[in-house]
Parts: structure tokens; C-alpha cells; sequence
């Protein structure tokens, strides 16, 4: 069994893809940017985020012990809910208030390294599709395959508007499309384990795709790379 990073740009249908490979083939998924939404809800809840943004990093630092984030997969969608402290909050860690605090969040050195050492945990036997940001370059270097995704801003934040409206959200598109380009500009720039393409990493631009193309050339990818492994 192989490890299979796919990292990219927020919103370019990553987990779609990286769910439904991991189901065909039998893999386990790990939703790393979920792992880092739970944190920055847990910021929310806590009071340690002001309404000017700021974030009260000292209490944060020492409460992350008090994070813990599983996964359990829901019989009823066929797919993994998020928990947190053993609370579902797979719905509310996909909102927008936490969509324009999570970046920050994920940029601060120790959160990154708590869950870092989590993802490597989940990840230490091989048999998982895990994607995010920094999989294929700061969490598993060693991928066997890794995907690096991206698609045009304005496609991403189509699709970003149209999942929130299916669960009954209202948002503005211009604020979603500013989230998502305001996101991908701190993800790229920070210090820690910035976004960024691996060398031995294999590009698609998914903007004229539909799913089942996208998860037919993932398959395509996947068989090639058990091939050259075998
Ligand atoms: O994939 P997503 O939109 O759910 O990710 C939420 C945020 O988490 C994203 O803006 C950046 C951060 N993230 C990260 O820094 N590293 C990862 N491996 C995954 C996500």
C-alpha cells in the first residue's frame, strides 16, 4: 500500500477527488484542512479570536493538548465526519465565519506542528489519500504519488458558492471569491510549510473537468504509480 498526498488551492475540488479514490481503492481518506478548521473553531468557541481577528496565540499554544480531532466514517453519506473533542462539527467547520479565521490559524508554527505530527500518525502504515497544503512536501516528503491541484479563481469560487447554497448557507460570490484568493495568499506566503507544488509532484488543472473525468485521471495516476512500485 502506497501513501497519496493532493495538495492545492482552496476550493478546487481536492477532497472530492481525493474521497472518491480513496473509497474505489480501498484507502483510508485523512481531511487535513478539516484538521485545521477544528482548531480554529475551537478558537471561536473559546473566545481566543477577537472580532478584530486577533488571535490570543499564547492560550492557544497551551491549550492545544485539549485538541483532538478523529474521524469517523457516516453510514448514512458513505464518507468520514469530523470530530472534535468528540463532537460532530463536520457542518460547522465548514462555514464561512470559520473559512476567513482559518488561515491565520494554520499559519501559527505550533498548531502546525501538533497537527503535523497527527497527520504523520494517521498516515505511518501507508493505504491513505490524505490532501491539504503540505502533504507532498512537509508531511509525507516520501509520498509515492503526490497530486498537485488547481483550477481559476473564479471556477473555485463557483463551486465553493454552490456547496455552501446546498447546505443552505447564503453567501455573497464576491465574498467567497475574496475569501478564497485572501486564503490562498496567506497559505502560500507563510513561514511553515507554505503551499507550494513538490518537484516530483504531478499537476492538474481541473477548471474544464468534471468529477468523474478528474477521478478517472486520478485512477489513471494511481495505477501507473503501483505499477512502477510493483
Ligand atoms: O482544504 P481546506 O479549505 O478545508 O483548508 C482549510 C485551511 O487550512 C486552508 O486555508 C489552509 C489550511 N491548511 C493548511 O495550512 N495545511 C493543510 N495541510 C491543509 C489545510
Amino acid at each position: 500500500m502506497i501513501t497519496i498526498a493532493i495538495d492545492g488551492h482552496s476550493s478546487c475540488g481536492k477532497s472530492t477527488m481525493a474521497k472518491d479514490l480513496a473509497r474505489s481503492i480501498g484507502y483510508i481518506y485523512i481531511d487535513s484542512g478539516a484538521m485545521y478548521r477544528c482548531c480554529t473553531l475551537y478558537a471561536l468557541d473559546n473566545g481566543l479570536i477577537a472580532p478584530d481577528g486577533t488571535i490570543d496565540t499564547a492560550t492557544l499554544e497551551q491549550r492545544m493538548p485539549e485538541i483532538h480531532v478523529s474521524f469517523s466514517l457516516n453510514a448514512a453519506t458513505g464518507r468520514p465526519d469530523t470530530y472534535l473533542n468528540g463532537e460532530c462539527v463536520e457542518e460547522r467547520i465548514r462555514t464561512m465565519e470559520v473559512s476567513s479565521h482559518v488561515s491565520p490559524i494554520a499559519a501559527l508554527p505550533f498548531v502546525r506542528a501538533a497537527m503535523t505530527a497527527q497527520q504523520q500518525q494517521m498516515g505511518r502504515q501507508g493505504g491513505i489519500v490524505m490532501d491539504g497544503r503540505d502533504i507532498g512536501t512537509a508531511v509525507f516528503p516520501d509520498a509515492e504519488l503526490k497530486i498537485f491541484v488547481t483550477a481559476s479563481d473564479e471556477i473555485r469560487a463557483q463551486r465553493r458558492y454552490d456547496e455552501l447554497q446546498s447546505k443552505g448557507q447564503h453567501p455573497d460570490f464576491n465574498e467567497v471569491l475574496e475569501n478564497l484568493r485572501e486564503r490562498d495568499r496567506i497559505d502560500s506566503t507563510r513561514a511553515v510549510a507554505p503551499l507550494r507544488q513538490a518537484e516530483d509532484a504531478v499537476v492538474l488543472d481541473n477548471s474544464h473537468l468534471t468529477i468523474a473525468q478528474q477521478n478517472q485521471w486520478l485512477l489513471d495516476r494511481y495505477h501507473e504509480c503501483i505499477e512502477r512500485h510493483s
